[in-house]
């Protein structure tokens, strides 16, 4: 619990800093400095690690990168987590999800995030300067036919995606998926304007003016304003962080692939866990301490002023 009554029980777990894709507004251009292999936590530091915020009291673990599988202990990390008592989740770019199909089945994987922005080829190359587009709808269906709950997340930019927004609406018609569109925000490298930002107020008004909409009921501690079509067969949401945060509710805390815990997507201030545990020190403290650290809002810093963080491929989506 923080010090504004906050109860945390939801952990979020970089594999890596590193990726198959090139996303303009996750990597920052010509990266190659990632973290070099023995300082990212081992499997088994992870579970470790895992394992005191189980203790405390978390109960949803989710695995984002970079890209998580493309860490080459992806599986065997996963394996790991599985025998914990969460509900075990992942955020991936899909490229390589028709690898681990059964991985996720075997670890009570039943929900699944991919990152999509575009539908269109050029575009897909544009944001994410790599031409994989094929091979993650591929997945994305097989997915679905797989039975999975799967979100697709599409990061909305101003003049660059926005005017695909029916369309995704449109694929939530004959697929069941859940299409988060989210507010573009600034993180270190990314280029990041206010202009660039197509905000909340503006998709909907994009749809409704085409479509009947439908509000659904929110989950609790959810990021996400969900809605539907009615009669379709998946909804649509839309993550506001940067028009109208919700860090009210909010129960995230996140570790980053070198082991260093942050209570925020925005906190600059973060937690080595990574040599505490090396050192054989108890972490159970280190982790208390950064919860009672979080700050009201966004980390304490405004989007009006140059935010100081990492880039969001270090950090972990
Ligand atoms: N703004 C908004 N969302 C972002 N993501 C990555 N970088 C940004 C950004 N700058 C999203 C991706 C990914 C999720 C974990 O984070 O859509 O799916
Ligand atoms: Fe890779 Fe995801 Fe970042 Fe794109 S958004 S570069 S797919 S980690």
């Amino acid at each position: 619990m923080d010090t504004f009554g906050r109860r945390h029980d939801y952990l979020r777990i970089s594999l890596t800093d590193n990726c198959d894709l090139r996303c303009t507004y996750c990597m920052p251009e010509g990266k190659n400095d990632f973290t070099a292999a023995a300082k990212l936590m081992n499997p088994e530091e992870i579970a470790a690690i895992a394992e005191a915020f189980v203790s405390m009291g978390v109960k949803k673990i989710r695995l984002t990168g970079g890209e998580p599988l493309i860490r080459k202990e992806a599986r065997e990390i996963i394996q790991n987590l599985s025998k914990l008592k969460v509900d075990l989740t992942i955020t991936t770019n899909a490229t390589k999800v028709h690898e681990f199909i059964d991985d996720f089945k075997n670890a009570g994987i039943h929900s699944v995030n991919v990152s999509l922005d575009t539908f269109n080829k050029e575009k897909f190359i544009k944001i994410s300067r790599r031409n994989e587009m094929e091979l993650v709808m591929q997945n994305i269906h097989l997915l679905i036919k797989e039975g999975f709950h799967v979100k697709l997340n599409a990061v909305m930019m101003n003049g660059v995606n926005t005017d695909e927004l029916l369309d995704f609406v449109t694929f939530t018609k004959d697929h069941s998926v859940h299409v988060r569109f989210i507010e573009f925000m600034p993180f270190a490298g990314n280029g990041w304007q206010r202009e660039k930002v197509f905000a909340y107020q503006q998709m909907l008004d994009v749809i409704q003016e085409k479509m009947t909409i439908e509000k659904l009921v929110d989950e609790q501690h959810t990021t996400a304003k969900k809605y539907r079509i009615p009669g379709f067969l998946g909804t649509f949401a839309f993550i506001n962080t940067v028009t109208l945060p919700f860090c009210g509710d909010c129960n995230r805390l996140r570790l980053t692939a070198d082991g260093k815990m942050k209570n925020c997507l925005f906190s600059k201030d973060e937690i080595d866990l990574l040599t505490a545990i090396r050192n054989g020190q108890d972490i159970q403290q280190l982790i208390l301490q950064s919860v009672k650290n979080k700050k009201a809002q966004t980390g304490g810093q405004s989007f009006d002023l140059p935010t100081v963080n990492r880039s969001m491929v270090a950090i972990g989506g």
